[in-house]
């Protein structure tokens, strides 16, 4: 049979062997290895007789059929650092399988289908997530080509240097689309603990994400008093406690300091300056908004009594996206046929569908994943649960 399951398997694992490290897996936008990752697929897109092209920032893209408005397939095929092999290249190479099976016969869809493999949807390198199917869908922001990464190399330059065209990034008209289904590992507990092999997503939440600066003053640690410190890193650990507190203090409510880096960074300095981003989520927008303005006054109040300059960017703020309830029926009437229960639930993770939902009507299917493990190694789903996936997708495109 075409469009197995465990071809699936087979080739997320194959995907999972391009990396740009020796150990482990990491592949970041307008990298050498996501170059690589793209022409694999875009192999396995051309053997599925699709026709395909990359676009202005290095989205791959396969179409099936002829006509106007398709309904489009994909996922992401960037990774964080030290990745599972399953978030976004499954969503991929299961939207490649579907197309295998429809080449082979049976009913078509009554539009042409399209599959992406977006280039960047994690914004790892240069902190601009959903940057591939911002791109796609006609919304990439000029100012991004400006934003650096760690070695201070411009998105602008790593675009070019990746062999794409930034400027021509930035005046794409929006596609007219049918729709856009997604399938993506759940990267939480609820199926595995319910017992269901998948799940068809109602919500995505909102996300704000800051980036804090916080600078005292350094010091020498032998002999500056303790009473004339203005500690850049004890202030940045009360903020970081204060942001779990309120985290803590709504249902529903995610907040995260996740990334801390302080200077100067040696043991005999009192640290005079800590930069630290924030990730604050939640499906209300209204909670989220309130929540992340206490944290800012809580952050702000913490080092002005320490005498410490608390500097605040929000660098990312993304509403929460209700997903189209047509698509999601179809999904749901596809799990039925099975007999397969259709399981809602929202998703605390943002996905690509947040950015194509602005533009048509999109839906999401997750996928157990083993323990709910993501954003790493340990990532897994098992064949059988991808098999009801492929079918679930397969049984909504046939009916698109
Ligand atoms: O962080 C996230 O929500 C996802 O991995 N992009
Ligand atoms: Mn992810
Ligand atoms: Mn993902």
């Amino acid at each position: 049979m075409t469009g197995t399951a465990a071809d699936v398997l087979a080739r997320c694992a194959m995907l999972g062997e391009v990396s740009e490290e020796l150990d482990g897996l990491t592949r970041r936008f307008a990298t050498p290895a996501l170059a690589s990752a793209g022409e694999i697929v875009a192999g396995w897109m051309k053997d599925a007789g699709m026709t395909t092209r990359r676009d202005a920032v290095g989205n791959v893209i396969g179409r099936h059929g002829g006509g106007e408005r398709a309904l489009v397939l994909g996922s992401h095929l960037d990774t964080v650092p030290n990745a599972g092999t399953f978030d976004g290249p499954l969503g991929i190479v299961a939207a490649i399988a579907v197309v295998e099976r429809l080449a082979v016969g049976g009913p078509q869809p009554s539009c042409p289908v399209e599959v992406v493999a977006f280039a960047d949807e994690e914004g790892t390198r240069f902190g601009t997530s959903y940057l591939g199917s911002a791109a796609y869908v006609g919304a990439f922001e000029p100012a991004w080509l400006d934003h650096v990464d760690a070695e201070g190399i411009t998105l602008r330059d790593a675009i070019r240097a990746s062999g794409g065209e930034p400027d021509a990034a930035v005046d794409v008209r929006p596609p007219d689309l049918a729709g856009y289904l997604e399938i993506h590992i759940e990267q939480g507990p609820v199926l595995e603990r319910e017992g269901l092999p998948v799940g068809v997503v109602t919500a995505i939440a909102g996300q704000t994400r800051a980036r804090i600066v916080l600078t005292g003053e350094a010091g020498h640690a032998g002999t500056l008093p303790m009473d004339a410190r203005h500690d850049a890193l004890a202030a940045a650990a009360e903020a970081v406690l204060a942001v779990e507190r309120r985290g803590r203090s709504e249902p529903g409510l995610v907040a995260t300091v996740g990334a801390l880096a302080l200077s100067p960074n040696v043991g005999n300095v009192v640290p005079g300056e800590v930069r630290m981003l924030l990730d604050l989520r939640h499906a209300d927008d209204g909670v989220r908004r309130r929540a992340a303005a206490e944290v800012r006054a809580d952050v702000e109040g913490i080092a002005a009594a320490r005498g410490v300059d608390a500097a605040w960017t929000t660098r990312y703020d993304t509403p929460a996206v209700v997903l189209d309830t047509t698509l999601r029926a179809r999904l749901a009437d596809a799990l039925r046929v099975q007999g397969i229960p259709a399981r809602d639930l929202a998703s605390g993770a943002g996905h690509d569908a947040v950015v194509v939902s602005r533009i048509c009507p999109a839906a999401m299917l997750f996928v157990r994943c083993a323990g709910g493990i993501s954003h790493d190694p340990r990532e897994s789903v098992s064949e059988e649960d991808v098999a009801v996936a492929l079918d679930v997708l397969e049984h909504a495109v046939r009916a698109s």
